[in-house]
């Protein structure tokens, strides 16, 4: 897999920088191209000779070379690689990449990038715990950043606990099967419905729900990773992706969520709707903001399209469609019941009845249930996590 692959390493300031020097040699004999960015405080940790014999290129750390009078061009550099890992990630790289700082070439370099890019923090337990850092990594993760994550160990401190850089074998294997895993969905087209959908009473009021959108963006995201180009289509959120194979459509209201699904269910080969649709809206939506007065004030409301039920209409056999069930009681058959009658391929049980799972939540609870009836229920997890169960059985039906 890593064979003629183009990889930049990017070492910054960490004791763990001796462990590229590892890295590098694996890479190397797996076949693939290495060249090699350091800020100035990795070159005091281990030296650019060792480096650039490692990786049969010269290593750079500078925006211009004084000695060959050479500029290290950092957008040249983005251009050549087929991936970077910036291994060790130091806490002060990090937050300057998370921040669009590019005062040293590896975050210019970074900044210049359209290709996939992985990062293996190191740094003290209490470092990584700070939640500068953590917001950071959100940050890097929002961009579809690839986060290696750091072992529980003893620490170069003395100290034990997370911040460890994962091995140089470890990283390699992760490598490698990033790149297995962005060919299965390659060429496909996904779409997918998130968050919630807010329906106008007034210009200022709207009948909505406490969905987030988490689960949803979380399933993008993967399909993404996979390979996919993907259809986004979401209610208002505050959530934000920049995943390159993300195109991201903002509606409100069901009607408008509908319009854009059908604009692309056609071409699509996979769609996961996990909006949480509002079932009602009002029926005349005020053109001023209604004024209270001492009586009741009574809403008509009417039913709001089923969007999964139409494309479920409109489905070919080459299709693979998905819904979502969020059940309070007789979960089971209720799923059941919706899997057949929207015509779906598999439904995605949610039950309220299980503590974490649901709207909000960064964990969730699934199980999945197929059109033969199989039922795969799955342990509370992160909803990235979730995402990519879903996104497995998607793709086993695929094939
Ligand atoms: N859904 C949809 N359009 C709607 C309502 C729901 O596309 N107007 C989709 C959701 O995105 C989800 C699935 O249908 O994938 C199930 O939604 P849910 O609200 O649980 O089911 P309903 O069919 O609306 O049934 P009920 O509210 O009675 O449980």
């Amino acid at each position: 897999m890593l064979t003629n692959k183009n990889i930049l390493l990017g070492v910054s300031g960490s004791i763990a920088s001796y462990k590229s020097a590892s890295l590098i040699r694996l890479l190397v004999k797996a076949g693939a191209n290495v060249r090699v960015v350091m800020t100035k405080e990795a070159c005091n940790f281990i030296t650019p000779l060792t480096l650039s014999t490692l990786s049969k290129n010269p290593v750079l750390s500078t925006y211009f070379d004084p000695e060959t009078g050479t500029w290290n061009n950092h957008v040249e550099l983005g251009a050549w690689a087929d991936l970077m890992i910036i291994a060790p990630a130091s806490a002060n790289t990090l937050a300057k990449l998370a921040n669009g700082l590019c005062d040293n070439l590896l975050s210019a370099v970074y900044l210049s990038l359209k290709c996939p890019v992985y990062f293996a923090p190191a740094m003290d337990l209490d470092m990584w715990k700070h939640p500068a850092t953590q917001k950071n990594i959100a940050s890097l993760l929002s961009f579809g950043n690839i986060l290696i994550q750091p072992g529980n160990g003893e620490l170069a401190s003395g100290l034990y606990g997370e911040g460890r850089m994962e091995e140089p074998e470890t990283i390699v294997d992760i490598l490698i099967d990033g790149l297995k895993k962005k060919l299965s969905l390659k060429g496909k087209k996904a779409l997918v419905t998130a968050g919630p959908t807010y329906e106008a009473i007034d210009p200022v009021r709207f009948i909505g729900n406490h969905s987030s959108g988490k689960m949803g963006f979380a399933i993008a995201e993967e399909l993404a990773a996979l390979g996919a180009s993907v259809i986004l289509i979401t209610g208002p959120t505050t959530l934000k992706t920049n995943h390159s194979g993300i195109k991201r459509i903002d509606i409100n209201s069901a009607e408008d969520m509908l319009e854009a699904a059908l604009t692309y269910f056609a071409e699509s080969d996979l769609s996961i709707l996990s909006a949480a649709v509002a079932d009602y809206r009002p029926k005349e939506v005020s053109i001023n903001k209604i004024k209270k007065d001492n009586s009741e004030l009574k809403i008509d409301l009417v039913k709001t399209p089923d969007i999964l039920a139409t494309l479920g209409k409109l489905k070919s056999d080459r299709q693979i469609l998905v819904g979502f069930a969020l059940e309070t009681d007789n979960e089971e058959d209720n799923a059941v019941k919706k899997l057949k009658n929207k015509n779906l391929d598999f439904i995605v049980l949610n039950s309220l009845r299980d503590k974490g799972a649901g709207f909000k939540n960064d964990y969730n609870k699934i199980t999945i249930i197929d059109r033969e009836l199989n039922k795969e229920a799955f342990e509370l997890k992160p909803k990235a996590l979730v995402a990519a169960d879903i996104c497995k059985k998607a793709l086993d039906l695929l094939r």
